[in-house]
């Protein structure tokens, strides 16, 4: 079943006299549980992509109907609802919160959640502790919950900031160049981490890059040049129904 369903999704930006169009009338399903890359060169939309799946941004034109709802109709509380309970992000240069420790870092969806929530249906501040270690746990960084980032290499802390995108256990990650920043050997090792977790708890991870060797790890992969899809290999048989 499909999770996302992008339906003439266009995107343009003005340029002076001129309009980009960093979207052009994309049309695109996604299954829960894909591990799909999003591939192209530099300005053919990967980022623009993203942040219209993650609703950071929002299309010009066209539809996104996630689950079953379609986003335009929700309004600005209704996104925002969005945002934070179904959605996760890791970013390429983590933006992990330095005076944080990796225990805290991980626990802040949870703790912004809890607040959010109201004191009634919250989460206490065991139970929070206890799934952001478990998290940490996850990600092989058991050990590592009492040390600040700039403690870790940048394998680590972008491990930390997986472990933060998945502590809420969302249906969907975003990743935009989640390697990009990293070597390639541990580019590799992040994405391993990713399609492990993406087998064991069936969050889709929709992510974009520029490294061949990402690319290959890739159960789908979407090819965009100018804001449209130049080549979708399509969604393997046996994603998750
Ligand atoms: N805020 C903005 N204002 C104006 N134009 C923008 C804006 N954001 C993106 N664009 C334009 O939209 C197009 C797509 O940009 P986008 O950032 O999505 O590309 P990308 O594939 O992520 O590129 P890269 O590989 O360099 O990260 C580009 O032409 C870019 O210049
Ligand atoms: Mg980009």
């Amino acid at each position: 079943m499909a999770i996302l369903q992008l339906a003439k999704v266009s995107r343009s930006y003005r340029k002076g006299e001129s309009e980009v169009k960093a979207l052009d009338a994309v049309d695109l399903s996604i299954d829960k549980g894909e591990f799909l890359a999003i591939v192209g060169p530099s300005g053919s939309g990967k980022t623009t992509m993203l942040n219209i799946l993650g609703c950071l941004d929002s299309p010009t034109e066209g539809t996104i109907v996630y689950d079953g709802t379609e986003l335009h109709g929700l309004g600005e509380a209704g996104l925002s609802a969005y945002r934070r309970d179904r959605i996760s992000f890791v970013f390429q240069s983590y933006n992990l919160i330095p005076v944080l420790t990796v225990r805290e870092n991980v626990e802040l969806p949870l703790v912004i959640e809890a607040r959010a929530r109201g004191r009634r249906e919250a989460k206490s501040d065991r139970e929070i502790k206890a799934l952001a270690l478990e998290m940490i746990e996850a990600v092989g960084l058991a050990g590592k919950a009492g040390r600040f980032p700039r403690e870790l290499s940048g394998g680590q802390e972008q491990r930390v900031a997986i472990a933060r995108a998945l502590v809420k256990k969302p249906l969907v990650v975003l990743a935009d160049e989640p390697t990009a920043n990293l070597d390639s050997r541990t580019a590799g090792e992040i994405l391993d981490l990713m399609r492990e977790i993406n087998e064991a708890m069936g969050a889709t991870f929709i992510f974009s890059t520029h490294d061949k060797l990402v690319m290959e790890r890739a159960r789908r992969i979407v090819a965009l040049h100018d804001g449209r899809i130049a080549s979708d290999s399509g969604a393997p048989a046996g994603a998750r129904p």
